[in-house]
């Protein structure tokens, strides 16, 4: 990268930092059980809601509940449980039409990621019936209300809960891109880890590890805060406590609690602090060959932080400390270097490979292309690098001949 892309991505990074105490950050008001929401919607006078789910969570039984008590309590309900993981333009007209159809005043996201994202870019649309979800990707383009948003993660996971974030991909291109505004913050949560105990172990690790890269690329980050620093910390120590766990034995519930924890805690770190360039690459991935979300940006985190080298050693020497695997003592270059061992280590004992199978070596270019648009100038990582330089990340986890499980 030039040095005049450089000054103005820093310039750019660096004004919204200046900004951090006067934007609106919020947190979502916080719940533990869904049986809390349909006295919450009737105070509201919100008497017809939208449910956004997905087929697996519903053919699971996890929404009956809630649709009992809103249908007992004379709430309205259209269920829209057709979202698939890295939701689509498509998927969210559908989701809309259906709540401008049925009247409704209000929207529930619950599921992983995708439902919740497919319920807030929903509320995006609502709020913006004259533009496309392609006019409002990026930063700060919704600006207006959006209707009333309750937040269910079923996984532990993306912290989209708490976050200004809806990532969707555009079907037509392949290019998956964030909206990003306070707006889309859902004012409630419902942090229940009963809603995570059918989580099968391979979507809990990849989903685990997804919280884990929130919180490092938050913290490694050009614009943290304390809270933030905090935050990160505190997931990070989370999920090096408890992420095995919960991804050998799904009923432990001490473990699915831990988790859900730490996924709001790394959703509210990088809500402010950003992500960085494990992210941009990761969802140029999943957007072109439709993969994993967390299990992708698991796989590059550590070659990330591998090539950011030395500028963040003082900040993984605090992440080691939170992980348990360096002391306040340890040599700071030592510690730097057991963290991302950690991470190698984490991925292995949770069946997370080091490869990506399937990537073609002719598309490179173009995601490389997409990962830097995506990246800069928003995300305040600690070494800016253009698309040429991203590049690196394609082939390091590039696999020859190999195909997806
Ligand atoms: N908005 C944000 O701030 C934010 C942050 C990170 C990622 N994302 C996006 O979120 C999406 C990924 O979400 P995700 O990783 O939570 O996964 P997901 O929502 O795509 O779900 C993955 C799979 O897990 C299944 N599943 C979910 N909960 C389950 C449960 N309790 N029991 C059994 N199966 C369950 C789903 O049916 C699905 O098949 C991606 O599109 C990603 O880009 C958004
Ligand atoms: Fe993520």
């Amino acid at each position: 990268m030039n040095i005049l892309e450089k000054l103005y991505c820093r310039v750019f990074q660096f004004g919204f930092k200046l900004a951090i105490p006067i934007l609106p950050y919020r947190n979502p008001n916080i719940l533990n059980q869904v049986d809390q929401i349909p006295k919450l919607l009737k105070e509201k006078d919100l008497c017809s809601v939208l449910l956004v789910t997905d087929p697996s969570i519903r053919g699971l039984g996890l929404t009956k509940h809630l649709e009992e008590i809103l249908k007992k309590n004379g709430i309205k309900t259209a269920v829209y449980d057709k979202v698939q993981p890295n939701p689509t333009v498509s998927t969210v007209e559908e989701a809309r039409q259906l709540y401008l159809q049925q009247d409704c005043k209000a929207l529930i996201g619950f599921g992983g990621g995708s439902s919740m994202d497919t319920a807030k870019a929903v509320g995006a649309l609502i709020a913006r019936p004259n533009s496309t979800l392609e006019d409002l990707g990026g930063i700060l383009r919704v600006w207006l209300r959006t209707p009333y948003t309750i937040a269910i993660p079923t996984t532990a996971g993306t912290g989209s809960e708490t976050t200004v974030a809806a990532v969707i991909l555009d079907d037509e291109s392949g290019h998956k891109y964030a909206l990003m505004d306070f707006p889309l913050i859902p004012d409630v949560a419902v942090l229940d880890p009963e809603t995570t105990r059918t989580l099968p172990p391979r979507i809990t690790a990849g989903t685990g590890m997804d919280t884990l890269a929130h919180a490092v690329e938050a913290y490694i980050g050009n614009s943290t805060t304390k809270l933030t620093r905090r935050e990160a910390l505190r997931a990070v120590r989370l999920v090096f406590k408890y992420l095995e766990r919960a991804v050998k034995n799904g009923n432990d519930m001490k473990a699915r609690r831990g988790m859900l924890r730490a996924s709001y805690l790394g959703g509210c770190a990088f809500t402010v602090s950003y992500v960085g360039y494990a992210h941009a690459v990761s969802h140029s991935l999943s957007g072109q060959y439709n993969l994993p979300h967390g299990e992708t940006t698991a796989i590059l985190l550590p070659y990330v932080l591998e090539a950011y080298g030395t500028s963040i050693y003082p900040q993984l020497k605090a992440l080691a400390i939170a992980a348990g695997v360096a002391h306040m003592d340890t040599e700071e270059a030592l510690a730097a270097q057991s963290f991302i061992r950690a991470v190698w280590e984490l991925n292995r004992k949770i069946g997370i490979g080091t490869r990506i199978p399937g990537i073609k070596k002719e598309d490179i270019t173009k995601m490389a292309r997409m990962a830097a648009k995506e990246g800069n100038p928003v995300y305040p990582v600690p070494v800016l690098m253009d698309a040429k330089a991203l590049e690196r990340f394609y082939y390091d986890v590039y696999e020859e001949g190999g195909t997806r499980s």
